[in-house]
């Protein structure tokens, strides 16, 4: 079977007003480039005529401007599904413009597949290469593809011919069964392959295919700058230490780690550290900072849902593509999150947090508890299985006038139960083993910024008695202080005793 080339227009014209779309990649790799921008234009169209257009979009987790950007701007969405980035996209949320649901990035396929999110009408998909059978390569993200290429009753191809290396072998795709059929996910190793590396589409599905010949564009980190050169000394320290005293062992255990500034500060940590041997990581996105630890030697493998280098990195990484043959694997985001296998390599798992508080919750995605920021991501999936969950976060934001660490956090992530260790530039907390005061004294004494210490050791006095002792009137103190003066120095605890 020979599929027809059609355009972007011609394959959006098959998406109508209400459908549930799926899309491939992860973060802003491996993710239609051209359908979504057709489509969003479609929907302008629709608008102009007064005619409603929106669909429900559900994509591997964050996208780029081509899928969220073009889509928000083009008021084309109704129901968005399971993370994004995008500050547009970020602004419909909080101005309640967009439906969204952020569940753990492990649970997104096998929602779909039990049916709670009803049926999927199309599915958008980046492919590098592909047969008349409809066996194809994925591309830089393999995200939800496998899933949504079973469930979709049309899929839309789009044929990249950007990568000029092939990206055959760098994928392991597979579909677990479900329940009561499931069995054990059989990953011991980072490096176990236990799926396929072409991924079979029905080829009834394919509508047709889509050219394409665009960049992933993502543009490369912010620089290390003190604060989060300093978290990355100290968490590499801290792990240091741990192995020194047999809690981790001479081989070391694979590496998690998040998205962000701080999170990629974390890995240039371990990089410095003479004291942290060769390691692998089991996580979900390798960005630029992976590649320069495996040119170095310091990381021997990887296994990602996603290569999400930017576009100086991604030509780098095709230009030397075989020295990464072996030492790349992605996966589905079922399986590159999937708790069971986080449990059973005993993964370190290193996240950024928005806030912490004193007794060790944690905050990854909400600003004074109601604005998104992005959404939890695969946080949850490695922080609540991980051997040893690590947050992150510089201890001030803007310049001060916002403590990272605050007596209640306003949004619940992460529970005390989970999180085992905070560490921010000014020290590490290791949380192990300490009840919630004990936990508090470590936290202030190791975490918070020196400016606001003395803040932090007044709300325990006002705090009253308890297990975990709070003044339920003045847990928010300072986020109070932030709204009304721009400072949350300026907390003052009378008003509340
Ligand atoms: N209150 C208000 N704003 C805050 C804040 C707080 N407590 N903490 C951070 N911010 C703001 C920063 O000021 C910055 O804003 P800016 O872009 O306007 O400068 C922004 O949040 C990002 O902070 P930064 O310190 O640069 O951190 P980051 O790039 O490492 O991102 C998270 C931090 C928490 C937003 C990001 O890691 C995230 O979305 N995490 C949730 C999902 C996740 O953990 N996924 C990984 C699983 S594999």
């Amino acid at each position: 079977m020979s599929f027809p080339f059609i355009s972007a227009e011609e394959a959006a014209s098959y998406i109508k007003n209400g459908d549930n779309v799926g899309t491939s990649g992860f973060t802003a790799s491996g993710t239609p480039k051209l359908v979504t921008v057709a489509l969003a234009e479609k929907a302008r169209q629709h608008h102009e005529k007064g005619e409603p257009f929106k669909i429900n979009l559900y994509s591997g987790a964050s996208t780029n401007d081509y899928v969220d950007g073009a889509l928000t701007r083009a008021d084309a969405i109704n129901q968005r599904m399971p993370y994004q980035g995008t500050p547009c996209t970020r602004e419909a949320v909080n101005e309640g413009r967009m439906n969204y649901y952020d569940p753990h990035l492990s649970h997104v396929c096998q929602d779909m597949r039990y049916g709670f999110l009803g049926d999927l009408d199309v599915a958008i998909v980046e492919v590098t290469e592909m047969n008349p059978s409809g066996d194809v390569i994925l591309g830089a993200g393999l995200g939800q593809s496998p899933t949504i290429v079973q469930m979709a009753k049309k899929v839309i191809i789009e044929y990249s011919s950007y990568y000029r290396t092939s990206f055959r072998g760098f994928h392991d795709n597979y579909v677990p069964l479900d329940p009561p059929h499931r069995r054990e996910i059989p990953i011991y190793r980072p490096q176990d392959r236990i799926g396929d590396t072409v991924l079979h589409i029905d080829p009834k599905k394919i509508i047709g295919v889509v050219p394409s010949n665009e960049s992933e564009s993502i543009r490369s980190f912010t620089q290390l700058n003190d604060t989060t050169r300093a978290i990355g000394h100290n968490v590499a320290s801290f792990l240091a230490a741990e192995m020194k005293a047999g809690r981790i062992p001479p081989e070391f255990l694979p590496i998690q780690s998040g998205v962000g500034n701080v999170a990629n500060a974390a890995l240039h940590g371990l990089a410095d550290n003479p004291d942290i041997p060769q390691f692998e990581m089991f996580t979900e996105v390798v960005q630029d900072g992976v590649m320069e630890l495996m040119e170095k030697g310091k990381c021997s493998f990887a296994s990602t849902c996603a290569l999400a280098f930017s576009d100086d990195a991604m030509l780098r990484f095709m230009d030397d593509i075989d020295f990464y043959r072996d030492k790349l694997l992605m996966r589905p985001s079922e399986i590159s999150n999937h708790p069971e296998v986080v449990r059973r390599l005993g993964l370190i798992a290193m996240n950024t947090a928005l806030e912490c508080d004193i007794y060790g919750f944690v905050n990854s995605t909400h600003v004074n508890g109601s604005q998104m920021m992005n959404g939890l991501g695969g946080s949850g999936d490695f922080c609540r299985n991980a051997y040893l969950s690590i947050f992150l976060c510089p201890s001030i934001q803007k310049g001060g006038a916002l403590s990272a660490i605050v007596p209640m956090v306003t949004h619940v992530d992460h529970s005390d139960h989970s999180v085992r260790v905070i560490v921010t530039e000014q020290g590490v907390a290791d949380l192990r083993g300490l009840s919630p005061t004990q936990r508090a004294q470590r936290i202030i004494e190791n975490c918070v910024h020196p400016d606001y210490k003395e803040i932090m050791w007044d709300y325990l006095k006002i705090a009253g008695k308890g297990h975990m002792p709070h003044n339920l009137q003045a847990a928010f103190a300072l986020h109070q202080a932030f709204k009304e003066t721009g400072d949350m120095r300026n907390v003052d605890f009378s008003r509340y005793v």
